[in-house]
């Protein structure tokens, strides 16, 4: 008789379980949606600014231009979300942007090994981080990623006097370069 009444028991559980385990993989996919749009949205204000600033006064003033700017145009794209973003790479030039926990190594490494990978979610002392993979996919980043025989002396200049340990020159076009970051806080 006692184990009858604990069988409804016992699948109410399981049920709930189950639940939470649909529920935290729609969090995730939904966490993950919003990171890929919020990420794309904070790339395109930076090549706009980017592209105008060349424009307006060439490469030289186009460094000064991203050591003073792209940290506050990445931040606005979480301005109405309670999430941290970055940009962050393992041949950084900004030393605020080099990798940082034990996550963004094993998420860069795998990012590394597997071209195919375009994004994840990792989960950080019960936090979600979302991280997607910025690769140098046009010409024009090469003018100040390239090769230093390749970058206006100019603009090598301004490179060099803002940031005397830049690891962030000798790529190739379309490779690996780093990692936006968006670490989602109270989730
Ligand atoms: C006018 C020169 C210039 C061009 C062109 C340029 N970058 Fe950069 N890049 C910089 C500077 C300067 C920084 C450091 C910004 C800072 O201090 O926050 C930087 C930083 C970065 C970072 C952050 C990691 C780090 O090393 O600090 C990434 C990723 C990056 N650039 C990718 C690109 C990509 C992709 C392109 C092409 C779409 C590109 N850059 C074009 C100058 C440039």
């Amino acid at each position: 008789m006692k184990r009858l009444f604990l069988l409804p028991a016992i699948s109410v559980v399981l049920l709930s379980c189950q639940d939470n385990r649909v529920e935290d993989s729609a969090r995730r996919q939904a966490l993950k949606v919003q990171g890929d749009s919020i990420t794309t949205l904070a790339q395109q204000t930076l090549v706009k600014n980017l592209t105008a600033a060349i424009q307006k006064g060439g490469y030289e003033y186009a460094v000064d231009f991203c050591n003073v700017e792209a940290a506050s145009l990445t931040s606005s794209a979480v301005q109405y979300i309670n999430a941290s973003i970055q940009r962050i790479s393992d041949r950084n030039r900004n030393p605020g942007n080099a990798l940082k926990t034990q996550t963004d190594r094993d998420v860069f490494e795998h990012f590394r090994k597997f071209d195919n990978v375009k994004d994840t979610l990792a989960l950080e002392d019960n936090k979600y981080v979302y991280y997607k993979r910025i690769n140098l996919a046009m010409p024009t980043c090469m003018n100040c990623h390239g090769a230093p025989q390749n970058i206006e002396p100019a603009a090598l200049a301004r490179i060099d006097a803002h940031y005397p340990r830049d690891k962030a020159k000798n790529y190739n076009l379309n490779e690996f370069r780093g990692l936006w970051k968006l670490a989602y806080e109270n989730e």
